[in-house]
């Protein structure tokens, strides 16, 4: 297939794009480069030659989704998308409790012209980045995608649960409307994506202090901040820290690999969690971590972090069942990898 990758210079494209590569697929990436560098595509290039020499050149376009004229060029020089796969959007989620306006222009905005030019194009097949976040507190889990969706805590968050109503919303109105081909929207919900190529080549490169969990421990590792700060140990979960579902980047890459396949069996509407249905609390991971790298992780308990919730983690029985896909790696891989690309880039991309 053709495939138009927003966000794909970023930390899960990047790894996605060199995934589809992989799979025998043709990828163009859109990128404003606002949180991430070419340099991540050019050794995505490098990789996939070396296992696939005849590996065409990814064209990438320097392009903000909200600029109509850019996208549009995009598709005239292309030769029609088969899908476009969606990360472009920003993420941090703090951030968008400070500036909601720039994250609900940018997340929503951005969107709703990309979903423009697409079915001007005729591409009506679509696969979003969602989250877990959609969920809110969640009343049970592990967390299945008919769980309803709940009160999110940020900007941040209601974009994701807004996009997928928008997106929803378009394949409802064409299936009432009766059209012929109806827009083919696949939201996948991720749960906590962590670790790198096990390359070491190709990671996570946040811009400045990092909120999450595992980039905030590489960089304690690798010497950048003094200790960990763990948030709450209070919680009611085995050990009183917060609990997640921490998935491995790579195969939550080939998640949207195998979400193809849903597209291309006209899937319609279609929600998937992808997380691995275990939960680790912040010390478990902190033991994975010392304990995969034979290193020592100093951390101090301090109170929680607003906005946290106790325990999530998914239920990944639908995607396996209908995708054929599952979580291979576990725990200690995971915190290998992030520290295998932390300590051969200590300054991201950036060196
Ligand atoms: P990332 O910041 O590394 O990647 C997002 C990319 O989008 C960046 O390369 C950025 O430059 C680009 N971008 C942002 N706004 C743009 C715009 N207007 N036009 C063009 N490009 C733009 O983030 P990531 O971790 O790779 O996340 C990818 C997607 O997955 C995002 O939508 C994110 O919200 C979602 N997601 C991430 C997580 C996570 O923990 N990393 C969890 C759930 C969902
Ligand atoms: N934590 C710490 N110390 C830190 C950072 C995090 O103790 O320095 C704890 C948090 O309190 C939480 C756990 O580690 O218990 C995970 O926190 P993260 O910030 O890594 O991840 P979140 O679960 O809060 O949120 C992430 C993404 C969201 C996404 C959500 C679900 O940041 O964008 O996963 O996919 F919506």
């Amino acid at each position: 297939m053709n495939i138009l990758v927003t966000g794909g210079a970023g930390y899960i494209g990047s790894h996605t794009v060199l995934e589809l590569l992989l799979a025998g697929h043709e990828v163009v990436v859109v990128d404003n480069l606002s949180n991430a560098s070419e340099e991540s595509l050019r050794r995505v290039l490098e990789l996939a030659r070396e296992e696939k020499p005849d590996v065409r050149e990814i064209p990438f376009h320097n392009v903000d989704l909200r600029d109509r004229a850019g996208l549009e060029k995009v598709f005239a020089d292309s030769k029609p998308f088969d899908c476009c796969i969606h990360f472009a959007g920003l993420k941090a989620v703090g951030e968008s409790v400070a500036k909601p306006w720039e994250y609900y222009e940018n997340n929503i905005g951005g969107t709703l012209t990309l979903l423009d030019v697409m079915r001007k194009h005729n591409c009506k097949s679509v696969i979003f980045s969602s989250s877990a976040t959609v969920y809110g507190d969640p009343a049970v889990i592990p967390i299945t995608e008919d769980c309803p969706k709940g009160q999110c805590t940020n900007p941040y968050g209601w974009t994701k649960s807004m996009l997928e109503q928008i997106m929803s919303d378009l394949h409802t109105a064409d299936v009432k409307a009766g059209a012929e081909k109806p827009w083919n929207v696949v939201l996948l919900r991720y749960f906590n994506p962590i670790g790198a190529h096990p390359s070491g080549r190709i990671g996570e490169d946040p811009n400045g202090i990092p909120n999450n969990l595992m980039p905030y421990i590489t960089q304690v590792a690798v010497g950048k901040l003094d200790h960990l700060n763990v948030f709450g140990d209070d919680y009611d979960t085995p050990d009183g820290t917060g609990v997640r579902d921490y998935i491995h980047v790579v195969d939550l890459a080939k998640g949207h690999v195998k979400a193809l396949g849903a597209v291309e069996r006209n899937c319609g509407l279609a929600v998937y969690n992808l997380g691995t249905g275990h939960g680790y609390s912040v010390l478990d991971v902190v033991k994975a971590f010392e304990k995969a790298n034979g290193l020592k992780l100093p951390y101090v308990i301090q109170p929680r972090r607003p906005g946290d919730i106790a325990a999530c983690y998914s239920s990944p029985d639908k995607a396996k069942r209908e995708l054929g896909w599952e979580a291979r790696y576990g725990i200690e891989e995971m915190c290998r990898d992030a520290w295998n690309w932390q300590k051969n880039n200590p300054n991201g991309y950036k060196n």
